[in-house]
């Protein structure tokens, strides 16, 4: 079984972030995130980095209306993928690197994760990585219909006492809500080494009309695909034993 996040520090924070013309009176009131924000202090170095690189690098959401990705990029459109959740930022940029003709949106509210990613944005000079350092529903809640074209969300919090599960990532709500920003044949990944969040997953996934599960023999979810590389968490999980399991879904076609 998968451990809880941030084991002894975890506690309700209320999160800042400006969607306000974008959420419900009753959704503002739910913002209130599960998790870390700070761990260790950051080294002078990454301190550094994230003063004089965030600025640049960060999302903003609009006061009202919707985020336009598009616009957070110069020169001329590009598909955009969206990672939620990145943790310290390995995946977000091997992808980012791999494919500089894509426009990449990171989430994540663990400032020394971000500090990670940062300090590979500048060692590796990407220009395509933009952050979001806030809780991702607000990000979700005011993506544009048909904007994203690629979502990971790896490895997300598993919250395995059921009390805890209306903190998960992946609910009915926040499904529809991405299923609307995604473009037809768009692909969700996801991924857990949490039986009950597997089960679970698998579950929303199912019972969604708007998304499909990829799979079609054990291989397709037992093994990590090429372009997928291991995730600080993956190693963690692997290290302790626990097998995971990578999903791969798709945004079925609009019809019409
Ligand atoms: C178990 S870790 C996995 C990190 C990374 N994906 C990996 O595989 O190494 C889950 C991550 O999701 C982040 N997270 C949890 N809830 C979030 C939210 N509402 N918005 C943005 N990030 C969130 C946490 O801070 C944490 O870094």
């Amino acid at each position: 079984m998968a451990a809880s996040p941030g084991k002894g520090s975890i506690s309700p924070i209320r999160c800042g972030g400006c969607s306000e013309g974008v959420l419900s009176g009753e959704q503002q009131q739910r913002r209130v995130l599960f998790g870390r924000r700070r761990g260790r202090p950051l080294r002078p170095e990454r301190r550094r980095l994230k003063a004089e690189l965030l600025p640049r690098l960060a999302v903003t959401l609009p006061a009202c209306g919707p985020l336009v990705p598009q616009a957070l990029f110069a020169g001329a459109p590009r598909p955009i993928w969206l990672e939620i959740g990145f943790g310290g930022g390995e995946h977000l940029a091997f992808q980012a690197a791999q494919h500089p003709e894509i426009g990449f949106i990171g989430c994540e509210v663990f400032e020394n994760g971000i500090a990670r990613l940062i300090a590979q944005i500048a060692r590796q000079g990407l220009d395509n990585i933009r952050i979001f350092s806030d809780d991702a529903r607000l990000l979700i809640a005011s993506l544009p219909p048909c904007s994203i074209d690629r979502v990971f969300i790896l490895f997300p919090d598993p919250w395995p006492k059921r009390r805890h599960w209306k903190r998960r990532l992946i609910t009915r709500e926040n499904l529809d809500r991405l299923a609307a920003a995604m473009t037809d044949r768009a692909e969700l990944r996801l991924a857990t080494d949490d039986r009950g969040y597997l089960v679970w997953m698998l579950q929303h996934l199912s019972e969604h009309p708007d998304f499909e599960w990829l799979a079609r023999r054990p291989c397709d979810w037992r093994e990590r695909p090429p372009d997928w590389p291991m995730t600080r968490y993956e190693e963690k999980a692997r290290a302790a034993g626990r097998t995971p399991v990578f999903l791969r879904a798709e945004r079925r076609p609009r019809s019409g």
